[in-house]
């Protein structure tokens, strides 16, 4: 038993999303290749924050506020979903942006998600180079305070423990699929960043009873890292579910080595494995986070580090709308 059920969410994702075996790709790799799709949550393109809104939404309406604020990349995809959940319920939204120093320059400020910020009526704060976002963002919602409104804040990619609770959510899907599907997982892999992705899912597994390991692939600092801050955060999330932190233990497993010079830097690896996908099995990637999050699974199938025949799960978590910013790298003049 646990406390998951008590706890508010509104419904927002199309759930359960599929999961779904790769044919062609796992034919090129030589092992039993499975995707989640939560790049198909619904909510203004999809993808993985979805779910960790339902969570962070209910909690915003039930501290009865009308602004909701997000901080992230010039194109986070986050940002997106947020922009789009605040409308959905009545919200306003307020995303403080940062640049991100060695990404294209020709669609990064105006196409992809910031595109679709700007059409989802959310106001954009480019934070100043000079400036930290965080004292940006303590400014603001002084500022928002001051002129009457209720903002109330949602941390980097929506990763708390009560963001991390939509992906306890996804594990409690993915393990009734797999039952229903008659599928023995080896592995599941997944792009990790501010890391409530896999923290949540490690804590829904951890309630399940169910022992699949899941590789985070780093998407912009290194294993040990990561691998701290998912567990910090796996922890709080089994403590909020009424569970004991210790389950965490030894838990959490990285990859560091996928994520090139740094966040949003495109690799050629990653762009091979976009490609790859999209001509094996016309599924589209991104270029930030499952972009190099396949590229690591795809090495350490050819490296054997999964040997061959291995069942694996990807879980794709959505951004394909960042490839707009990205085109003069696929589609180079
Ligand atoms: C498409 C996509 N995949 C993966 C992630 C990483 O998830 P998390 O930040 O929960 O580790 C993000 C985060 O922004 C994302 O946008």
């Amino acid at each position: 038993m646990s406390n998951l059920t008590a706890i508010p969410r509104v419904v927002i994702s199309h759930a359960p999303t599929a999961l779904e075996h790769m044919p062609q790709l796992s034919k090129v790799l030589n092992r039993n290749l499975y995707v989640k799709r939560d790049d198909c949550t619904g909510l203004a393109g999809g993808g993985n924050k979805t779910r960790k809104l339902e969570y962070l939404v209910a909690a915003a309406i039930a501290a009865n506020a009308d602004t909701l604020i997000t901080v992230g990349g010039l194109q986070s995809n986050h940002a997106r979903q947020t922009a789009a959940a605040a409308a959905k319920f009545g919200l306003h939204c307020e995303l403080v942006l940062e640049d991100v120093k060695g990404t294209p320059k020709l669609d990064y400020y105006q196409n992809g998600n910031m595109l679709l910020d700007n059409i989802l009526g959310a106001k954009i704060h480019q934070v100043p180079d000079d400036l930290d976002s965080n004292q940006y963002t303590d400014t603001l919602i002084k500022q928002l305070i001051s002129e009457g409104k209720k903002p109330y804040l949602i941390p980097v990619g929506g990763s708390n423990e009560i963001g991390s609770l939509g992906y306890v959510q996804c594990a409690q899907e993915i393990v009734s699929q797999i039952k229903q599907q008659a599928v023995e997982l080896d592995h599941i892999v997944l792009a990790t960043g501010s890391a409530g992705t896999q923290a949540g899912l490690l804590a829904g597994l951890i309630l399940a009873g169910i022992d699949i390991p899941v590789l985070g692939i780093c998407v912009s600092r290194p294993a040990a890292e990561q691998v701290a801050l998912v567990t910090a955060l796996l922890e709080r999330t089994l403590v909020l579910l009424g569970l004991d932190k210790n389950l965490a233990k030894g838990k959490v497993f990285a990859n560091g080595d996928y994520y090139g010079e740094g966040y949003g830097i495109a690799t050629q690896a990653m762009i091979e494995a976009v490609t790859l996908c999209a001509q094996h099995e016309g599924l589209i990637l991104d270029p930030v986070y499952t972009g190099k999050g396949m590229a690591g699974m795809i090495d350490l199938c050819r490296n054997n580090t999964f040997p061959e025949g291995s069942n694996l799960l990807f879980v794709h978590t959505g951004g394909s709308q960042g490839l707009f910013a990205y085109q003069e790298i696929f589609n180079p003049s």
